[in-house]
């Protein structure tokens, strides 16, 4: 949390500043723009040595998931932003060991034996401070969606909003990619995917057919404020 805090406060002091220095001239413009460029260089240090961040930059995650982790290149990838970090952390081990070898994860294998053990623990913590996508619509309480997601019972495990999850290893799915959730459902329920606590909802897949996937992950994908 701290890591990424201090970037975003660089981020704002830098704007202050560029839009500060953008306007120009007067004795109080100069005053002003003092203490902001003092705070700009002092959190300038402390981001320059977030670990998280340069790793997310040098083990190249952000060019697959995004610099912001939630605007992933292809549709079919995930979208890993503000994902609870015993979850994420999971995932990488799994696809790094093969036991996760679904869908894309192929791709992403690829650059793992890069990453350490320890590394992975310090990029999960870093992914889940990242902002949730934000920006859908809000979907009717009475949508098809949203009565499959209680019916169904995923909310049991999800949680009612889909991003409080029972346990601190289940995922959050709202807002994640339509196409990357429908993937996943579906190999969920086949078993082509059946690693860390997959069996937990594998129970209840045979409830839900192919057309009721599609319609709960685009459901999913918009159920953000
Ligand atoms: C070459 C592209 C690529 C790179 C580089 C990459 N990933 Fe991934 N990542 C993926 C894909 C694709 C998946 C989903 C695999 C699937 O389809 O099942 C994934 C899955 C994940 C997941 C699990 C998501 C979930 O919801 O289950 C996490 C966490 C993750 N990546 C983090 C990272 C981190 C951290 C890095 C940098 C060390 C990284 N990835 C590098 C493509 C990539
Ligand atoms: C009994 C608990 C449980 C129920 C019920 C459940 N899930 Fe899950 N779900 C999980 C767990 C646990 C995982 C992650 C498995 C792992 O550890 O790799 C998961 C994974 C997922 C994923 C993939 C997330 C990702 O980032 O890769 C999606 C999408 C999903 N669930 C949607 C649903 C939907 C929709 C329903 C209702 C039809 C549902 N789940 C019901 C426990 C559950």
């Amino acid at each position: 949390m701290k890591w990424f805090n201090t970037k975003m406060v660089l981020v704002v002091s830098l704007t202050a500043l560029v839009s500060i220095s953008a306007c120009g001239g007067g004795d109080s413009e100069t005053a002003k723009s003092k203490p902001v460029a003092e705070a700009a260089t002092e959190t300038q240090a402390v981001a320059d040595n977030s670990v998280g961040a340069e790793l997310y930059k040098t083990k190249t995650c952000f060019t697959c998931h995004g610099a912001d982790g939630k605007t992933p290149i292809l549709p079919i990838y995930p979208n890993i932003a503000g994902q609870t970090s015993e979850y994420a952390l999971q995932q990488m081990q799994d696809i790094t060991s093969g036991a996760r070898a679904n869908g894309m994860t192929a791709a992403m294998k690829g650059v793992m034996h890069l990453v350490s053990a320890e590394e992975m623990k310090i990029l999960a913590d870093y992914v889940s401070t990242f902002p949730r996508r934000a920006g859908g619509i809000s979907m009717a309480a009475d949508s098809e969606g949203a009565k499959l997601f209680k019916t169904k019972t995923c909310f049991t495990c999800h949680g009612a909003d889909a991003k409080t999850p029972l346990l601190p290893n289940y995922p959050k799915i709202e807002g994640q990619s339509a196409e990357y959730a429908l993937q996943q459902m579906k190999d969920i329920k086949t078993g082509v995917r059946a690693n860390a606590q997959t069996a937990a909802m594998k129970g209840i897949m045979h409830l839900v057919t192919d057309e009721e996937m599609e319609i709960l992950a685009k459901y999913l994908f918009n159920l953000v404020q």
